[in-house]
């Protein structure tokens, strides 16, 4: 298992430019199950995840292919199975995405139910009453979710709690259903927007983009289309995090700004100095940092997905920050590790209290999940000696070569393959 070792200390300086977005991704090459012509990706993301739902697709018989670093083309053929295995599907929940298209492609889907996670919970009831509402018959056997229908009719559908990968499961599968599809609550969230876009340019027929109101009008068959995956939002959240727990001074490209909004926001708040394009956004230090209060939410909200990193810098803010996780009931599992770092931390069921000290101290610490391994690094990149960060596997999940971007900005950090 590789680990990664930061030497802290040193301002990053420079600029990088942001990988596609991983999570945008995931859903996109799901979609690709729904047309039998090729989905192109381009500025495709070389993160293990994507690698995973690679393999998911490949046991579902469909090709995907690297044609160039950043580019994935995807199917082009008819599925030659309708199941995805638990050793795949256990290791990343996104896949459970794969149960929409199949049905609605081929009619039927068995897909293993994902399983536990290390942040929560995560049920899929939300999927599956999405899926029945379209008239299939699901099941649970064996530990996995086998739905049927011969031709799925479109329905009402109204989420009880808006949920991202739901809301891409049942739009999938809306495409190809028989008349109209109206989601309630659909996710805000700029990966649906996404996943929207490209359904539209495969030929779906969706209204309502950007407003949690969607109404799909199902057709009988998708095209394939060529798209420019945009930056992952949460990376450039990240790397931002990271200039700014080091003092540095760095440019993040590639990214959206307006998916960025409340997190440009609250790095302002904290007392950085941000200048933003559509596209980029350049953080220093102005003056000292304060400790503040972050709340996380549905977008535009404050994300959850960098909850672990901002709590890293506020570490280092002066006073106190309290800080609420809204979304998932269990994402506090790097606190204990930052606490061994020096942080002063004290968790009351979903808000943390945060103490501002005046440093870090390098220390071996566990990877636990993919953002809180992020906020690991944030902090060891701050911290005085040597971090050593285990497990990276889950860094590894769905940053795309994140030590060399840092490494190019200036920071002593090496990847030991043990
Ligand atoms: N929920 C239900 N029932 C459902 C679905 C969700 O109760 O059927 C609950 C969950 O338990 C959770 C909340 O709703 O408490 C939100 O979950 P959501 O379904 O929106 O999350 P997701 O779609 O499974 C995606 C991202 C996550 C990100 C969340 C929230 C992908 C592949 N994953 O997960 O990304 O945290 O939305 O924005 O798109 C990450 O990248 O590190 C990551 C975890």
């Amino acid at each position: 298992m590789d680990r990664f070792v930061i030497r802290g200390g040193v301002p990053l300086a420079g600029t990088v430019s942001v990988s596609g977005s991983k999570n945008s991704m995931l859903a996109l090459m799901a979609a690709s199950l729904l047309s039998e012509e090729p989905v192109l990706l381009q500025n495709a993301a070389r993160v293990h995840d994507v690698s995973t739902m690679i393999r998911i697709l490949g046991a579902l018989g469909v090709e995907a292919v690297w044609e160039a670093d950043d580019v994935l083309r995807l199917g082009g053929s008819e599925p030659t199975a309708t199941e995805a295995p638990y050793e795949l599907v256990r290791t990343m929940r996104a896949s459970f995405m794969v149960l929409g298209p199949l049905l609605a492609r081929c009619g039927h889907a068995r897909v293993s139910l994902p399983g536990g996670c290390a942040i929560g919970a995560r049920p899929v009831d939300q999927h599956l009453k999405g899926l029945e509402a379209l008239g299939a018959k699901v099941e649970l056997v064996g530990g996995y979710v086998e739905a049927r229908a011969s031709r799925l009719r479109g329905a009402p559908v109204v989420f009880d709690t808006s949920t991202v990968n739901g809301t891409q499961n049942v739009l999938m599968a809306a495409c190809l259903a028989e008349g109209q599809t109206r989601i309630q609550n659909a996710a805000l969230e700029p990966e649906v927007g996404e996943l929207i876009g490209v359904l539209q340019a495969m030929g779906a027929r969706i209204e309502g983009a950007g407003t949690d109101q969607l109404t799909v009008e199902g057709v009988t068959r998708l095209k394939g289309a060529t798209h420019r995956v945009a930056g992952d939002r949460i990376e450039a959240g990240t790397l931002l995090a990271a200039a700014a727990i080091t003092g540095g001074d760095v440019t993040v490209t590639g990214l959206c700004l307006d998916q960025l909004a409340s997190v440009v926001e609250k790095l302002r708040e904290i007392g950085l100095e941000l200048d933003t394009r559509p596209d980029r956004v350049r953080v220093r230090r102005a003056g000292p940092l304060r400790g503040v209060r972050v709340t996380t939410a549905r977008f535009p909200g404050f994300p959850t997905d960098m909850q672990a990193q901002i709590m890293a810098l506020l570490c280092l803010a002066p006073g106190s920050s309290v800080l609420t996780e809204t979304i998932f009931e269990n994402r506090f599992m790097h606190v204990s590790e930052l606490q061994r770092m020096g942080a002063d931390i004290t968790v009351n069921g979903r808000t943390a209290i945060i103490q501002g000290v005046a440093g870090l101290s390098g220390a071996p610490v566990m990877a636990t999940d993919l953002r809180a391994s992020a906020s690991l690094l944030l902090a060891g990149l701050a911290a005085r000696g040597d971090t050593h960060v285990m497990r990276v596997y889950h860094i590894d999940r769905g940053y795309d070569r994140i030590e060399q971007k840092l490494a190019s900005l200036g920071a002593r950090i090496r990847r030991i393959r043990d």
